[in-house]
């Protein structure tokens, strides 16, 4: 308790939290809690693409419900589902119509309940997805707060006559684009309605931001996180959490969590929202689990948040880089590709003072991608070996790692699969789960030209049928780190971990995990050449290696042991 009350005193001293007025963003987090949690892996399911029970091409609950054996006997702990609820379709189900409903193409409100009740049987968590910071403009609270007459939720909503010069600028700049629908262009969309000319988007214009207020209103139509319009927001909120969690989800992953307040240069007033979101639901449920999309995990986790994603969109977070280097659309320069390029130390430097800063509250997450992120299987990086250096690191490193469904079998990611509800290329990362070889891969029993995104031209190794069955495959040794992770307390999610070796170098990334009781070493080069790598001594025996892909040798010595790796190789040493 005297550690964690030091290291919230040690963050709000670094993140500017000292002030009285500003402690009201910190809350009690302890990694221990819940329990689940330290050793979670999720899986990652976009409901359109996973699996069609009815036969009309689009995914759906029962398809989902359908396959909780496979999610179980990859080793997945807990699932997380991108937004299910009543959509206008034009951001892939982030322009959400109605909270409380579950969409019809997916089934009923009772399928989530069913979903729940067998994924529980399995062992499974299930988390959805909270939109919080905006709905669709097909909501009815929206065309009800767009209307003169004062009424419930005129509040609801940023509205002015009044912005900017520059902000009319993005406009017209927005206007004049290819789509200016899909255009991320500027903050403001003109309405021109009876209620005002302009109201706030928050990511296309379809989807107007909800109000939670300026943490420092500086303009008359700006409203204060404590003025009414606000406050029912943050009810409204409230009963939409408590409505899911009631139907027995165990949390939410939350859309664009540091969006909420406006002009809140450092969050100060989203985060006080999250804290007393967290405080509201730890007096009321149990072992429920925020998970952010804020990639901030110094901001996010302090104030709520049990995990935090790593992500793009935070460029200095070397994870991007790595990912999918320079051009994240092209993957260029990425240090996972054979012939790619760059470091491992910006991430490593900054994982390292993230994780430090955060491990006794929460966890950081790394994902394979997900619905927005081009996945690990590219035309530039589609080797088995490849992709099974980037499930090397995710599936050892600390934190919670996600899987996006069908990276474990290397679907691969297709650029010219077109706009889809708003997709733009994302597409590409929302294909069809690839179940078998025939021609809509098990996705589904409709004709492949009525699938809702085609599946990938090339399936024919990466389908689960063909992985399962090839000792090989991405598939197979997904499994196995997945079960050796479970089974190694060493390689959980808040155990040590350590950078071995001068981190100033290209290749390759080589760490410790150890719970005290066992160590063990990771290796991974994913470049073309041989390298070796020299770090203290580790131990008196010589290190066993437990998996591995590739030609990987260790060598003992006095002082110092080294590692050497083929090109496109990794290994799992266990030290002790
Ligand atoms: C998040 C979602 C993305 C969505 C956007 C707007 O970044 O992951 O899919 O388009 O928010 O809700």
């Amino acid at each position: 308790m005297l550690r964690k009350c030091l290291i919230s005193a040690f963050l709000a001293f670094c993140f500017g939290l000292t002030s009285f007025a500003s402690q009201d963003n910190v809350v009690t987090m302890d990694s221990e809690k819940p329990v689940w949690l330290k050793n979670a892996i999720f899986y990652d399911i976009y409901p359109s693409s996973f699996k069609d029970s009815d036969g009309n091409g689009i995914g759906d609950l029962q398809g989902i419900i359908s396959k909780l054996d496979y999610v179980k006997d990859l080793g997945a702990t807990a699932i997380w589902m991108n937004p299910i609820f009543v959509s206008g379709w034009f951001d892939g189900g982030y322009d959400i119509i109605d909270f409380y409903k579950v969409d019809p193409r997916f089934g009923t409100n009772e399928d989530v309940v069913t979903l729940v009740n067998e994924a529980h049987k399995r062992g499974l968590k299930v988390c959805l997805d909270l939109v919080a910071g905006h709905t669709s403009d097909q909501c009815s609270w929206f065309k009800e707060s767009s209307s003169e007459k004062e009424g419930r939720y005129s509040d609801y909503y940023i509205w002015t006559d009044d912005i900017s010069d520059e902000e009319k600028e993005l406009i017209r700049k927005r206007h004049q684009s290819a789509n200016p629908a899909v255009s991320l262009t500027g903050k403001y969309v003109e309405a021109n309605g009876a209620r005002a000319k302009y109201y706030r988007k928050n990511f296309y214009e379809c989807q107007p931001a909800l109000n939670y207020g300026f943490y420092k209103p500086s303009e008359p139509w700006q409203q204060s996180m404590d003025d009414p319009g606000p406050r029912a927001v943050k009810r409204e909120m409230m009963n939409i959490i408590a409505f899911w969690f009631d139907k027995g989800i165990d949390g939410f992953r939350v859309d664009m969590a540091s969006s909420l307040v406006k002009n809140d240069v450092d969050n100060q007033g989203t985060r006080k929202f999250w804290a007393e979101i967290r405080n509201w639901i730890d007096e009321n449920y149990e072992d429920k689990v925020l998970i952010s999309e804020w990639c901030y995990p110094t901001r996010a986790i302090p104030c709520g948040f049990n995990m935090d994603f790593y992500l793009p969109r935070t460029r200095n977070i070397g994870w991007t880089h790595l990912m999918w280097g320079d051009q994240e659309e092209s993957f260029h320069g990425s240090w996972f590709c054979k012939d790619g390029g760059g470091e491992c130390s910006q991430f490593l430097k900054k994982f390292r003072a993230d994780y430090d800063a955060t491990r006794d509250m929460g966890y950081i997450s790394l994902s394979t991608s997900n619905h927005d992120l081009i996945r690990p299987c590219t035309e530039f990086r589609n080797g088995q070996d490849e992709l099974k250096m980037v499930m090397t690191v995710i599936l050892t490193m600390p934190g919670v790692p996600f899987i996006h469904y069908g990276d474990e079998i290397g679907i691969q990611f297709e650029r010219d699969l077109g706009n889809v509800e708003g997709s733009r290329f994302r597409s590409g990362t929302r294909s069809p789960m690839q179940w078998d070889s025939s021609e809509t891969c098990g996705f589904s029993t409709a004709n492949p030209d009525k699938l809702y995104i085609p599946v990938n031209k090339d399936h024919s190794w990466n389908n689960v049928e063909s992985q399962l069955n090839d000792p090989n495959s991405v598939l197979n040794y997904t499994k196995a780190l997945i079960a050796l992770r479970l089974s190694t307390p060493a390689l959980g999610g808040n155990s040590d971990w350590e950078i071995l070796g001068d981190m100033e170098r290209e290749y390759p990334m080589v760490y410790s995990r150890s719970d005290g009781k066992r160590k063990y070493i990771i290796a991974v080069n994913p470049s073309g050449n041989k390298v070796s790598v020299n770090f203290a001594k580790q131990g008196n025996d010589k290190p066993q290696p437990v998996i591995s892909v590739g030609k990987a040798s260790y060598k003992g010595g006095k002082n110092a042991d080294t590692i050497t790796l083929g090109g496109v190789s990794a290994v799992i040493y266990r030290v002790f």
